[in-house]
Parts: C-alpha cells; structure tokens; sequence
C-alpha cells in the first residue's frame, strides 16, 4: 500500500492562452476570494505573460502565488518578443513554467533550450523552475517511457548546481494524456514518479532530492480523479489545465489534493 506523502503539496494552475485579459483578471479575483483562508500547501496560478503584473497586484497579500508559463533565458537585451526571469519576478511570479510539452511542440523548444531557461532562473533569487517532462503516446507504447524521462531530466537538469535553499519542481506530464479528459492510472504515474525520483537521487543525491525537489503530476486531472492521486508516495502536487479555468471545480481539486 502507498504510503502518505507527508511533504508540503502544491497545486498550480496552468491557464495556456484560455483566457482573455479581462477573464483572467476576473478569474484571478474570484479565485483569491475562493481560496481566502484555505492554509494548507501551495496554491499557484500561471496566467498568461499580458497578465501577469495585473494579476500579480491581484493577489498580493492572498494565499494564492503567481507562476509565468515561460522565460526567456537572458536577463535584459535585443530578444524581440521575450521576457526575463527578472522580468517575472518585477511583476510578482515565483513560479516559472518551462518546457510544457506545447511548447515543445508548437514552438520547437528542445532540451537545451529547456536547460538554460533552468539555469536563469535558478540564478534569479526567489523564482523556482517548474520543470516538464513526459512520455508521447508512441514512446509509451514501445516501451520508451523510462528511458525518456531519465533522458529529458538529464538533458534539462544535469550538471546544474541545486543551492540548499532552492526549489526544484519536476512536473511529469505524459502528453497523451494532456487535455484528453482522462487522466493516467494514479499506479502509472506513481511508478513513472518513482523512476523520476531514483534519477534525480542518482543526479543530485537523496538528501537534495528529499529538501529541493518535487515531484508532481499533470494531465487531465479533474475534482473526478484527484483524489486517487493524493495518497500516492510520490506525488507532491498537480498541476492543471482545463480544471483550473472553472473556480469552483480547482477549488474542489485543490481541497482533494492538498
Ligand atoms: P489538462 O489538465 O487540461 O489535461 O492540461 C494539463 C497541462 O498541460 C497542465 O500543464
């Protein structure tokens, strides 16, 4: 039987390009009102990057933290269309977003690319990397999955220093899993949790694994399923798409998983 995951869970709200800037001010209001007194773990929302400075002013002073769902990798200069770690943090994210899986997609960001946006923003005080790996629907089908996910946590995170006093999260984000309304079996990412977690010990030792690092889930998680994830060794958080736009269906996950 799985044992309780007694470490600090986190929750992040990942909002892609769903909402208009007016909705996302309206959403991220409700939502500070929702989550009002709820003290328990960590509550993120990652709206797009014409919000943020908006919805940073929002939330300040409320239990809900800010995340960008992206960066650039330099701190200031001619990098049309970018925006820094320094940048985030200006407008009051903590929480950065890198190498989602439709960024790898649709604008071609590889491995390397994902390591120096790492690297900023860990050399950037106060801003934590919520770092995406996962498997294609052909990699899981021949058996490629464990060999993918040492691979890309390699090439994202190998030879990075991890200081003690920062934040790493690995988010594992099969993409066939991603926006089809039907999550893997909690078993299956508990086990893919697991091969995620013995490679970041053999990388960066037990002891930061244990004080650095989190490990946490994503794809079609909903208030239906969340519950059978919450148990689960492994599992420090989630992180959610489409059940995040509705206020009171993340407000329900959030309670299941936190
Ligand atoms: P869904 O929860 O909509 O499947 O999206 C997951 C995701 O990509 C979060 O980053």
């Amino acid at each position: 039987m799985a044992i309780k995951n007694m470490k600090n869970k986190i929750i992040i709200a990942n909002w892609k390009m769903q909402l208009s800037l007016a909705e996302t001010v309206r959403s991220a209001k409700k939502m500070k009102t929702k989550f009002s007194g709820f003290k328990k773990g960590k509550v993120v929302i990652c709206p797009n990057f014409l919000s943020l400075a908006e919805v940073g002013k929002i939330l300040k002073g409320g239990p809900i933290e800010l995340g960008a769902q992206d960066v650039f990798w330099e701190s200031k200069g001619a990098y049309t269309g970018e925006v820094s770690p320094e940048m985030l943090k200006e407008a009051g994210c903590r929480y950065v977003i890198i190498g989602h899986s439709e960024r790898r997609k649709y604008q071609l960001e590889n491995y390397e690319i994902i390591y120096k946006k790492i690297k900023a923003v860990l050399n950037t005080e106060g801003l934590v990397p919520v770092v995406c790996i996962g498997e294609n629907w052909d990699e899981r089908m021949t058996d490629k999955r464990d060999f993918i996910l040492v691979d890309q946590l390699q090439k994202a995170l190998g030879g990075l220093d991890i200081m003690s006093d920062q934040t790493v999260i690995v988010a594992y984000e099969p993409i066939w899993a991603i926006g089809t309304g039907s999550a893997i079996e909690p078993a299956e990412a508990e086990y893919a949790h697991k091969i995620i977690h013995l490679t970041l010990s053999d990388m960066f030792g037990i002891e930061t694994v244990k004080r650095n690092f989190k490990i946490i889930y994503g794809g079609s998680i909903s208030s239906k399923n969340a519950q059978e994830f919450s148990g689960l060794e492994n599992i420090d958080g989630l992180l959610v798409g489409g059940a995040s736009l509705n206020v009171d269906e993340f407000f329900k996950v959030a309670k299941l998983i936190i």
